[in-house]
């Protein structure tokens, strides 16, 4: 299998056999190529047919392309695989604008946020901490990936865990995710948090590249929830669309 799998890559890539390693980690395959420290490609190992997206402009991740999304296994596996690497590869300052507005926009809707539960959805190696508004705000984050959870944890945020959500331990004002959507294909973790968001509390969100827009609005149609597709925040455009999902007071 494996075997099968270098000839794969590397035919696919146009990289010599030799150049290609691979590692396995549970049901993940990651392939590096030798000469360079990127791509890092992450394989499905059942991927019968196969193929090719890039991510962040640096990863290849190789897929089963019968999937509609990126597998959430390959998406956990490539968080944790470049969490302590994660801000040196994105942009930080476009990912803080946009947390920045997804603050402001919530406090539009629920008013001002001192004191207020909000959650951080994804909340990746915990960049909302750091962001201005984050003041008098009891603000926690969730995330699938260990390793993003434990850099968030090294900044001071709050991480809590789904069995919290699920057992209704927290109550929140508002949710927000930043850059997750899009990424999102195990959507389970929704329905445990729309019923911790207090009545009249909203969840807002970005959509990179405006993917995954119908699937969450379907998912938060079918929990009572009501949409409203926000005209873009000033400076917003570049984040992708952005969505209000507002729970019945
Ligand atoms: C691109 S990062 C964004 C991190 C942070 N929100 C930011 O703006 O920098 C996406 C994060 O979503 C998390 N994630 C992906 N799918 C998820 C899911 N189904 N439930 C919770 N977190 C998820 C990933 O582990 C990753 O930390």
């Amino acid at each position: 299998m494996l075997i099968l799998m270098h000839k794969l890559v590397a035919r696919r890539i146009g990289v010599p056999l030799s150049e290609i390693r691979i590692r396995r980690r549970g049901d993940i395959i990651f392939t590096h190529i030798a000469s360079q420290a990127d791509p890092l490609l992450v394989i499905i190992r059942s991927a019968k047919s196969v193929s090719l997206q890039t991510y962040l402009d640096k990863f290849t991740i190789v897929r089963d392309s019968r999937l509609p999304s990126l597998d959430q296994a390959v998406v956990d596996a490539l968080f944790d695989e470049i969490a302590f690497t994660y801000e040196s590869i994105i942009d930080v300052k476009r990912n803080m604008e946009n947390i920045d507005l997804l603050f402001e926009t919530i406090a539009k809707a629920i008013g001002p946020l001192t004191g207020a539960t909000i959650l951080d959805l994804g909340c990746g190696t915990g960049l909302s901490v750091q962001s201005r508004f984050n003041r008098g705000i009891n603000l926690i984050g969730i995330d699938r990936s260990p390793k993003m959870r434990d850099i968030a944890l090294l900044k001071g945020m709050r991480v809590a865990g789904i069995k919290d959500f699920e057992n209704q331990c927290v109550t929140l004002d508002g949710i927000f995710a930043s850059y997750v959507f899009h990424l999102m294909s195990d959507t389970s973790i929704l329905c445990p948090l729309w019923k911790c968001l207090k009545p009249g509390g909203v969840m807002i969100a970005n959509f990179h590249k405006n993917r995954g827009v119908e699937s969450i609005n379907e998912i938060i149609v079918k929990l009572n929830g009501s949409i409203i597709e926000l005209d873009q925040p000033d400076g917003s455009e570049r984040h992708g669309a952005y969505v209000e999902y507002h729970k019945q007071k």
